[in-house]
């Protein structure tokens, strides 16, 4: 990035843009800009230069928006999480709302009717099952601590700053998880800090703590996966013994050593330290069993809804063949089966397509099919011959989208209806142009995740005479 010097003065935002920045429109010139919110007049320094557009980041508040709101955790200026805390819940959920609009208009050149009011979220704080905090010993100092001049223990255990893989801010307090998640992560970090443990330097690639994350469920069920970044096993066993007595509540404790570069662990083994290596959430009268690699959606309460949503677009009468593509642990499949004739999902990772069988036997069900694979490589005239040609099509791709050959294969299907789950509408769109055989019925926003700029749409499809 080169920075310039450039400084624009009372500069007015106008409205928020994607991603979560806002846009101002001067002299012209389209500039957008993060941490600002529609009313505020700052002066900015502009930090990037595009063809049609310019990024800037503010250096002084003139004036700071009516709409603006305090923000409720400490960690608000520096960590990414929940970057919309400064905005009203209600004003969030319009943004949302439109940001949908815009995308599937601009992105998807659709013609769209019959959008639905946005779903807000049950919850706003505490609302995820899910957690992931890095390990750093090189954690970002504040500036009140720079200024402090106190010598400070730079182990930390927290999230990335935004946008840099090598910057960990270190967490007082989360309010995006129930607890233990906060008892946790503090007593870890102080167990390993007072026994010599060492933490991860993703630079070097050295140090034993490297990862935590922590899943949580409606029920009792919680599961914690310690990643280490060194084969040290009198360090794993002294920690991993410790946070066994000291939280009896875990129901499932894991480890697993991580030597290579990323932090990412689908390909490694997974090592059952205590307990069972699931845990189980039960939504709609269905239990799904989850597993230390399985997806599963991180709002429970909110999937809930969405679900339900996704089922009622669908349209299903029981004599339908459904397929469920990107199925993860074949939550929507199983939920779906009483309604439907058969289903078959589709999924990438084997070890969610394990759970996926094991939850419809859990659950007395006997009418799905699941296959491990890339969707790409096996949705074809073939596939459907073999297991039946679709009534109708549900599929929660991840944010990139679905590959071309994907959206081919679904366009030429003849399935009378698709329902398409995105948690990227501007993916969304894109596929959505290129479906040329259907047209768009209903558009369904749905907000997953308060006081981030992510926003969940569901679109149902039918097929054109
Ligand atoms: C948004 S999740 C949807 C999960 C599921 N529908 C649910 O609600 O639990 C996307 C899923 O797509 C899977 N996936 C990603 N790329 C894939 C591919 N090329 N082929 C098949 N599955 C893929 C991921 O492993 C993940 O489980």
């Amino acid at each position: 990035m080169r920075r310039q010097n450039t400084i624009l003065e009372n500069l007015r935002i106008d409205a928020v843009a994607a991603e979560g920045k806002c846009v101002s429109k001067t002299d012209g010139k389209v500039i957008f800009t993060s941490k600002t919110a529609p009313g505020d007049v700052i002066d900015a320094r502009i930090v990037r230069k595009k063809k049609n557009y310019l990024e800037a980041e503010t250096i002084r508040y003139i004036k700071k928006s009516a709409q603006r709101i305090e923000p409720f955790c400490s960690h608000f200026e520096l960590c990414g999480g929940c970057k919309w805390q400064h905005l009203p819940y209600d004003d969030q959920l319009k943004f949302k709302e439109q940001q949908v609009i815009d995308q599937l208009q601009r992105i998807g050149k659709l013609e769209i009717s019959n959008v639905q009011p946005i779903l807000g979220s049950t919850e706003t704080t505490k609302y995820r099952n899910k957690l992931e905090y890095t390990f750093t010993n090189y954690k970002w100092l504040t500036k009140q601590q720079i200024d402090s001049g106190e010598e400070i223990n730079r182990n930390g255990l927290g999230f990335h700053l935004p946008g840099r893989f090598d910057r960990v801010l270190d967490i007082d307090q989360c309010h995006l998880q129930k607890e233990p998640t906060n008892d946790l992560r503090v007593f870890i970090k102080f167990f390993a800090i007072n026994n010599g443990l060492s933490f991860y330097n993703v630079k070097k690639h050295e140090g034993l703590l490297r990862n935590l994350i922590v899943r949580t469920t409606e029920g009792d069920d919680l599961m914690v996966i310690v990643q280490f970044g060194e084969n040290d096993m009198d360090g794993i066993v002294k920690i991993m013994k410790e946070i066994k007595e000291t939280f009896p509540e875990i129901t499932s404790l894991n480890y697993i050593i991580n030597q290579k570069g990323n932090d990412s662990f689908y390909d490694l083994e997974v090592i059952n330290f205590s307990g069972k290596s699931y845990i189980k959430e039960s939504i709609s009268g269905i239990t799904f069993k989850i597993g230390p690699k399985s997806f599963f959606q991180t709002n429970t309460k909110q999937a809930t809804h969405l679900y339900n949503k996704a089922i009622e677009m669908a349209e299903l009468d029981g004599s339908q063949i459904v397929y469920d593509l990107y199925c993860g642990t074949g939550t929507i499949s199983n939920l779906i089966a009483a309604k439907s004739k058969k289903v078959i999902g589709i999924e990438l990772i084997p070890e969610a397509i394990d759970n996926a069988n094991e939850n419809s036997t859990y659950n007395n069900i006997s009418n799905t099919y699941f296959e491990a694979a890339d969707i790409k490589d096996v949705l074809n005239n073939e596939f459907f011959d073999a297991h039946g040609t679709p009534d109708v099509i549900i599929t929660d791709p991840p944010r990139s989208g679905m590959h071309t050959d994907v959206v081919k294969a679904i366009n030429e299907s003849g399935a009378s209806k698709i329902v398409y789950i995105s948690c990227n509408p501007a993916t969304q769109a894109r596929d959505l142009e290129l479906l040329t055989n259907y047209k768009v019925s209903v558009v369904q926003p749905i907000d997953m995740f308060p006081h981030t700029h992510h926003v969940e749409n569901i679109v149902s499809l039918t097929l054109k005479s």
